[in-house]
């Protein structure tokens, strides 16, 4: 049986990413923030080397998009120093780095979803430090699959959707950003996914190493994901009152960071390379409305 380590194992991802690896069976060493601290070179180099693993995934980030605006020491040593570290400890080890990375390295606007092979570009803090994180591990030499998603949401952890419920139950009206392009992705889907997939990467004749795009279907705005968001919510009587989503634009919310305008990413070659489709995004609505209520 393969041994797969998962750091940031607490995580939104991470938690869905655990109970997929286990249902296929694997053993799973689930290294959450409190038992590997990315940003420490000893650290993951310990752990790398001395528990006869066969793959590390790392789920394991600084995700506060707009506080990182402000503590780019912080999201640079865990979104770009941490992968740094990991890569070199697997390229060690000689065991594939399987790293999560996201769209908003990709903030510029094609007129069509952006593919693997376009030059990234961040406009954020948080997404310049995942794309110095993704550039160390390109660097590294090591075997490595970086999977970029967008928008995640699930059962665990903190996600516009469980904050959407939450606004929804207090108020009668959200204002939501309309001019920003997209597909959420549920996590449960991606994770398992991920565990699918391992039986192929770790095969020693697996070559398809690189970058990869990931996420649900169909595009959206954030205004069109709160309104079928809440449309899910009524139909589950988790809402008080009937909630109207006002359309505003990006630079009238007024975010701290800013955010790619069009996040789509064009998914074929994951399908293609791995079989597998992308999901339907409203069919996991329910499970974190559920969740969250
Ligand atoms: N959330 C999204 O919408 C989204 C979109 C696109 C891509 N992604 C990517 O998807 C991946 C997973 O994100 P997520 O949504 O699961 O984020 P999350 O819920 O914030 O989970 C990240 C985990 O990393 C842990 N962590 C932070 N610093 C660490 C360190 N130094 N060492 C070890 N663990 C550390 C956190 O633990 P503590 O909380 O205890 O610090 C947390 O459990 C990330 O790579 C993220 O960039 C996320």
């Amino acid at each position: 049986m393969s041994r797969i380590l998962v750091t940031g194992a607490n995580g939104q991802v991470g938690q869905e990413l655990v109970n997929a690896l286990m249902i296929q069976g694997y053993e799973v060493i689930a290294a959450g923030h409190a038992d590997l601290d990315i940003t420490s070179e000893a650290a993951v180099e310990g752990c790398v080397g001395e528990t006869g693993i066969d793959a590390v995934i790392n789920s394991a980030a600084y995700t506060a998009v707009d506080r990182a605006e402000n503590d780019r020491t912080a999201a640079h040593l865990i979104n770009a120093q941490g992968p740094r570290y990991l890569a070199a400890a697997c390229q060690k080890a000689q065991i594939p780095l399987i790293h999560i990375s996201t769209d908003y390295v990709l903030d510029t606007v094609r007129g069509e979803p952006h593919l693997e092979t376009e030059r990234p570009r961040a406009s954020c803090v948080y997404g310049s430090t995942k794309l110095e994180g993704e550039n160390f591990i390109k660097e590294s030499g090591c075997n490595y699959l970086i999977f970029r998603i967008s928008w995640v949401f699930g059962r665990f952890g903190r996600n516009f959707v469980k904050t959407m419920l939450r606004l929804g139950t207090e108020r009668e009206e959200i204002a939501v950003v309309s001019d920003e392009l997209g597909a959420p992705t549920p996590a449960r889907a991606f994770a398992e996914a991920l565990a699918l997939i391992m039986g192929q990467v770790l095969q020693p004749n697996f070559k398809d190493y690189g970058i990869y795009h990931y996420c649900g279907t169909p595009f959206c705005s954030w205004s069109q994901f709160a309104r079928d968001i809440f449309e899910c919510a009524d139909s589950l009587n988790l809402l008080p009152h009937a909630v109207n989503v006002r359309d505003i634009s990006a630079r009238e919310y007024g975010a701290t960071a800013a955010r790619p305008a069009d996040s789509r990413l064009n998914t074929d070659k994951f399908s293609r390379v791995f079989g597998i489709a992308m999901p339907d995004w409203h069919d996991y609505l329910q499970e974190t409305l559920n969740a969250s209520a």
